[in-house]
């Protein structure tokens, strides 16, 4: 089975390296080649921790290498794909244009993903031909670590394309688990507002940063606080998270802190802007 990724960011490149080391072909596509070449450096530096840990021997880690293959052009990226999985820009409208595109490059039989957060599968599979082959595949960052991928029918996807996604997320390792298509799906639509409750407390001085993190951390044993666990999934990205899920509920409780709203304006974005709630260098 051929995979093609689109988008080589943070998700991209941890999905083309999950699928590479359980010897898929893929194709990983982005515009940049910049970003393709930051990409593969990134691969083959977590690839090393498993070399490191004994989990990977040097060997895997050159054949897993050795199965990707980078394209800056969408068309000649995806020809020969059985499956896509898109981890572009969370933005609808390069959403909707590149799923448009996907349906004329690719092969008919050929199952469209999205590894989307948040955006509808059921209105990315209306622009194409084939709504009953395009479904969400929503890894989690790390991707290489985390077990989770939350399947997401949309309203036309079709028993064999759902069946056909959960069985292959099981030959990667993971688990998968499915959900209907409806506003943050299921992961973001409970963590979402446990991270907005925690930007409120400390807006309205129930406790401070490091303090929300401990007792969330230590009280309910989570590996990170959710400041921290914002940060590390970027404000902007819980914000859009959170104007998706008010937007598609119309209910108040999902409105966004307005800490959240002014940190963001600020460009404050948490790690990859190197400050959030936390400092980093
Ligand atoms: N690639 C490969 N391996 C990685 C890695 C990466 N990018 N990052 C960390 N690891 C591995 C390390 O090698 C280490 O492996 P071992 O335990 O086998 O030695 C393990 O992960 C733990 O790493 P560290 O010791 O460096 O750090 P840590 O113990 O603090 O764990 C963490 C880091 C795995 C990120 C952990 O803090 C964690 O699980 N955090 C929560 C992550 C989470 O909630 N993710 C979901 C975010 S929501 C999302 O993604 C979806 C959305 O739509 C917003």
């Amino acid at each position: 089975m051929n995979i093609a990724v689109i988008g080589s960011g943070t998700m991209g490149n941890g999905i083309a390296h999950v699928f590479a080391q359980h010897s898929f072909p893929v194709s990983l596509i982005d515009i940049s080649q910049d970003s393709l070449t930051k990409a593969l450096a990134t691969i083959s530096k977590n690839l090393d921790r498993m070399v490191t840990k004994g989990t990977l021997t040097e060997e895997q880690k050159t054949q897993t290498l050795g199965r990707i293959t980078t394209y800056t052009d969408l068309q000649q990226g995806v020809q020969n794909a059985d499956l896509v999985v898109e981890a572009a820009t969370e933005n609808v409208d390069i959403k909707l244009d590149l799923f448009r595109q996907l349906d004329s490059f690719t092969k008919p039989s050929c199952i469209l993903a999205s590894n989307t957060s948040s955006i509808s599968i059921t209105r990315i599979g209306s622009v194409t031909q084939r709504p009953d082959k395009v479904i969400g595949m929503h890894f989690m960052n790390p991707v290489p670590v985390m077990k989770l991928v939350e399947v997401i029918r949309g309203y036309s996807t079709s028993d064999e394309v759902t069946t056909q996604i959960l069985d292959l997320s099981k030959q990667l390792g993971k688990i998968p688990a499915e959900a209907n298509d409806y506003p943050g799906f299921v992961a973001n639509r409970i963590l979402m507002p446990m991270i907005n409750e925690a930007i409120y407390s400390l807006f309205e001085g129930v406790a401070g940063v490091e303090e929300i993190d401990t007792i969330m951390k230590l009280g309910m044993a989570h590996p990170m606080g959710p400041l921290q666990l914002a940060d590390f999934i970027g404000l902007d990205v819980c914000l859009s998270i959170l104007r998706v899920l008010h937007d598609g509920f119309g209910n108040p409780k999902y409105a966004p802190c307005p800490l959240l709203v002014n940190m963001v304006q600020a460009g404050h974005k948490g790690v990859k802007s190197g400050q959030g709630f936390y400092i980093y260098t």
